[in-house]
């Protein structure tokens, strides 16, 4: 791998790397070198200012998803959830793994590894996604038995069972916690539009095994801590 690929991470882009190389600020085993693509591997000792450089490869982002913002790398109108993210993240490339309704707030993951995010959303994984929903009704026993045991949306597609649980209802309101294993286009709000009711507000807050941090206000994201994307990993096998 080139020399400038491998200590891509220290700097907020390529023409930095290079620059940081060209101004002798990085050895390879113990000798400055100024040439960006030199070839090196695991076995060489390379070193920024002293420190040994680890290749980073993936990055792993929580993101807690405001409403206004879309699922999407790239967007010729709306700002996208990648534009919320620093240069040092983009850096790496991230995409958003599945996709949250504009107006849909919440757990986000955003990584550069394609074959995690492949194995997350094959739908053989039946990976689960949890929900609150602010719904304008409340459903009835016999409406919450079918949302569970599976609803035939407007295409014919029926969903496979899912979790409801209702978490405060008054007489024309509720906020339920909806649990479902795929990811079908506005899945929840076409769910709940068979039973002639409308989703107020859509918030996601657990995602494989990954929980949102109660501390990420909307719009606000950080990396998943080693345990973290240890337990997402396991998840994948
Ligand atoms: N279901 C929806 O209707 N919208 C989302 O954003 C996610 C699940």
């Amino acid at each position: 791998m080139r020399l400038d690929k491998f200590t891509a991470h220290l700097a907020d882009s390529r023409k930095e790397i290079r620059k940081i190389i060209s101004d002798g600020l990085i050895s390879v085993n113990g000798k400055t070198v100024k040439n960006a693509g030199l070839a090196v591997t695991d076995n060489d000792i390379i070193e920024f200012r002293g420190e040994r450089v680890i290749y980073r490869e993936f990055i792993y982002i929580m993101m807690n998803k405001p409403a206004g913002v879309v699922s999407a790398t790239f967007d010729p109108r709306q700002k996208t959830v990648i534009d919320l993210l620093p240069k040092e993240m983009k850096r790496f490339e991230p995409f958003p793994v599945g996709r949250l309704d504009i107006d849909t707030e919440g757990l986000l993951l955003l990584t550069n590894d394609g074959q995690a995010a492949h194995r997350l959303l094959s739908p053989k994984r039946k990976v689960p996604k949890k929900y609150i929903a602010h719904i304008d009704g409340v459903m009835t026993e016999e409406e919450t038995e079918r949302f569970e045991s599976g609803v035939v949306l407007d295409d014919g597609y029926k969903t496979l069972p899912a979790k409801l649980c209702p978490v405060q209802t008054c007489e024309d309101e509720a906020i339920y916690e909806v649990t479902i294993s795929e990811g079908k286009f506005h899945q929840i709000k076409r769910m709940f539009a068979e039973f002639g009711k409308k989703v107020l507000y859509l918030k996601r807050v657990e995602f494989a095994s990954l929980s949102l941090d109660k501390s990420l206000k909307n719009g606000e994201f950080r990396e998943l801590s080693s345990e973290e994307t240890t337990k997402l990993f396991k998840i994948m096998q």
